[in-house]
């Protein structure tokens, strides 16, 4: 490992939970690098279902130290509630760090999330509606409130008066909403200060001591890459950096820190909220994949939307995020799919793309072309090596690996951690 970023490859929601969750087995700490309590992490350990959002997963083994970096966003209130559920189970985030200079989400944020969108309309970009665009648009506004401010009353004190100004005017005068109240937000937030105090720290330092004194760190992202605000699908993304160069600014180390960037791809492909989709599938065997596959959002309870794997796509994750190997999740889920098709270009007027269109508008307008493979029939859930697989699958996952150009070395056939097939054993 000694320090591998673990990201989404597709539109989020690939099943790196689980993947994270096994790989954090051999690590001592797994850092969070962007995003905020936008993503929606499942982790199924024997009879238990844990859904995480804000909290690293590695925080279910107890020698791992999970953090929360920089360039994470983090709402406080949605902090307290995940400790507290975990803990009801058991778990204990007492070791949970967080950075000094990640971002505070505030009640404006949420409430601008929510009023953006009903603004938007039918332009709508279909967000968790968990203030994480307004919060990071006030970061590179430079009126963003850090975790640090909490430990500064005054300091806290004069930003927010700055901010919340300058959001009730806009949320008065533009959204025609009440506005915030300001003594309010205070008392609630600098309550935060003494229960957060033994979670915070220079984080930054804490991973750069454990990867050169050769501790496994693993740096998760949330999302996907493409809804990467620089690489993906824009507008219809989030508001910060899930590819891979998103970890060393969101933690705070050089990239040349980093050994390993392991891309996790679901065998099909989804997503949630609005934006382009090529292979999107609108007829029964897309609402088969979201049944089969139960494609309902961890954090919103949302449709997703489905369809067949995009080697386009996939092919520009691998090079966007420098991928040194793929985890190929929900395999079993094509078992209920004969014949299986691969998305390899894309055509439109006249022209054939084999790499990413640099106008989206062509994402909108293009037809896939398939390839067909045979599918295998059989349920693979429980099949938990390699060589057992059908030779169907096999080929599947060999097919999709020669087409991506990287490694596939891990297979996952089901929720659970032993439904896991490792390449390389
Ligand atoms: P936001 O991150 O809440 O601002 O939402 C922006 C877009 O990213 C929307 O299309 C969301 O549905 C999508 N999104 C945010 N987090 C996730 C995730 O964890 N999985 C999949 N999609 C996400």
């Amino acid at each position: 490992m000694p320090a591998s970023v673990i990201l989404g490859a597709q539109w989020g929601d690939e099943g790196k939970g689980k993947i994270t969750d096994l790989l954090s087995e051999k690590a001592d700490i797994v850092v969070r690098y962007q995003g905020g309590n936008n993503a929606g992490h499942t982790i199924v350990i024997g009879d238990q279902k844990f859904a995480l959002s804000l909290i690293p997963s590695g925080v279910l083994y107890p020698t791992v130290t999970p953090v929360i970096g920089n360039g994470v966003v983090v709402d406080p209130r949605w902090f307290f509630e995940e400790k507290a559920a975990l803990t009801k189970r058991g778990i204990d985030p007492s070791k949970v760090k967080i950075s000094n200079n990640a971002h505070l989400i505030m009640p404006y944020h949420r409430k601008l999330d929510a009023v953006i969108e009903r603004y938007l309309g039918s332009a709508m970009i279909g967000t968790t509606k968990r203030g994480i665009g307004p919060a990071y648009t006030d970061k590179f506004s430079r009126v963003g409130i850090r975790i640090q401010d909490l430990f500064d009353e005054k300091i806290f004190l004069e930003k927010l008066d700055v901010a919340l100004k300058m959001k009730n005017k806009i949320l008065v005068k533009v959204y025609n909403q009440l506005p915030l109240d300001f003594e309010e937000i205070a008392e609630e937030y600098l309550g935060y200060a003494d229960r957060l105090a033994p979670h915070v720290t220079d984080t930054s330092l804490l991973v750069y001591d454990a990867i050169t004194s050769g501790k496994n760190v693993l740096f998760e992202g949330g999302q996907g890459t493409l809804l990467d605000i620089d690489h993906g699908t824009y507008p219809f993304v989030t508001s910060s950096n899930p590819t891979a160069g998103g970890a060393p600014v969101g933690i705070g180390v050089g990239p040349t820190l980093i050994d390993n960037v392991i891309g996790v791809t679901k065998a099909y492909i989804s997503r949630v909220g609005t934006g382009p989709f090529p292979t999107e599938l609108l007829d029964e065997t897309g609402d088969a994949m979201i049944d089969i596959g139960g494609e309902y959002g961890v954090v919103t309870g949302r449709r997703r939307r489905c369809g067949w794997l995009d080697m386009v796509a996939l092919r520009y994750s691998a090079r966007i995020n420098g991928l040194t190997e793929i985890a190929l999740t929900k395999l079993d889920v094509l078992s209920h799919f004969d014949p299986i098709k691969i998305a390899t270009a894309y055509t439109a007027n006249g022209e054939t793309y084999t790499e990413f269109p640099r106008q989206q508008r062509v994402l909108y307008e293009c037809e896939p072309q398939y390839e067909e493979l045979p599918g295998w029939n059989v349920d693979i859930s429980k099949v938990n090596r390699w060589e057992d697989l059908p030779a169907n699958a096999r080929a599947y996952v060999e097919r999709v690996e020669e087409l991506a150009g990287v490694p596939i070395r891990t297979v996952s056939v089901g929720p659970g951690r032993i439904a896991t097939l490792d390449r390389e054993a």
